[in-house]
């Protein structure tokens, strides 16, 4: 199994809606996908359980880390649902290690029945980041085209506590960067100038789908996608011709990642 978190400090950039589509695609290739949501607002267990196409597990989130030898059932689409609990772990500083190594545990516990767990994360930088980080193979940090969110990659790399540099040195060396994947990309001047700048100053970070310029992994801004993380949709079964379109488009970033992530092509993370 490999362990792929969600990250990215900045609040409603796209993390769980990303988290969402991309375990939707893994299982509609046939992956075992076990889904796993650390923000307490459950916007990845929402549409993952509206779906029905997953166990949803009577453990819960948290108890991940609060309780050791958690289980879930061996289903080959399982969701450890967020619960109030996740609000409380932050405050239990002298149990953070416990934690975080109850998590491993669990995860170790589990490598045999699934291919991926996809974690999705809270937009703060607390323990249940950290312990997320310190398990994982791959960090996807989904982020928006505005200055403020090309500021924010400077805090991914180098926040004092979570920064990944700090998780690598310090807890998992192991771990990976898959790259930025920009969110929510509107056909504005704009946009278009702010995607420019993530370019030119990290290109490296982006994530490339094909050979040419500028063919980089990105999420386009469609109300099909938002309607589909409400209602807890697949965008490929709507009726709309606008979700099927919305799909098609962002099928091949989804691919792109599930690939590195399934080691296919190991060459590209950073
Ligand atoms: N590509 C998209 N097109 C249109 N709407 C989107 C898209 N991606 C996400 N949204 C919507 O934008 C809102 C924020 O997205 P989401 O919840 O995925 O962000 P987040 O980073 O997980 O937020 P938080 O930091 O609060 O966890 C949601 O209402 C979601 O449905
Ligand atoms: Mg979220």
């Amino acid at each position: 199994m490999k362990t792929l978190v969600l990250a990215n400090q900045k609040g409603g950039v796209g993390k769980s809606a990303v988290a969402t589509l991309l375990s939707q695609h893994l299982v509609r290739r046939g992956h075992r996908v076990l889904a796993v949501d650390f923000d307490h607002q459950g916007n990845f267990t929402s549409p993952v359980t509206l779906s029905k196409r997953a166990t949803v597990s009577s453990t819960t989130a948290d108890q991940l880390m609060s309780t050791p030898g958690a289980r879930v059932p061996p289903d080959p689409f399982v969701l450890v649902p967020a619960a109030d609990g996740l609000m409380a772990l932050e405050r239990q500083p002298v149990n953070h290690t416990p934690f975080a190594r109850n998590l491993q545990g669990f995860i170790r516990s589990v490598d045999a029945h699934f291919d991926v767990c996809v974690i999705d994360t809270n937009p703060s930088p607390d323990i249940r980041l950290i312990a997320a980080m310190a398990v994982a193979d791959f960090v996807l940090s989904p982020i928006q085209l505005n200055q403020e969110a090309i500021d924010g990659v400077r805090a991914l790399l180098h926040h004092p506590r979570v920064g990944l540099n700090k998780i690598k040195a310090v807890l998992n060396p192991k771990l990976k960067l898959i790259g930025l994947l920009p969110t929510m990309l509107e056909p504005t001047p704009f946009q278009k100038a702010n995607f420019l700048g993530l370019i030119n100053h990290y290109l490296p970070m982006l994530i490339k789908v094909g050979e040419g310029a500028g063919q980089l992994a990105s999420i386009p801004k469609r109300s099909a996608i938002a309607e589909a993380q409400a209602e807890g949709l697949l965008l490929w079964e709507m009726k709309k011709t606008a979700a099927r379109e919305a799909w098609a488009e962002i099928e091949p970033s989804l691919q792109r990642i599930a690939d590195i992530v399934l080691a296919r092509d190991l060459a590209h993370a950073v």
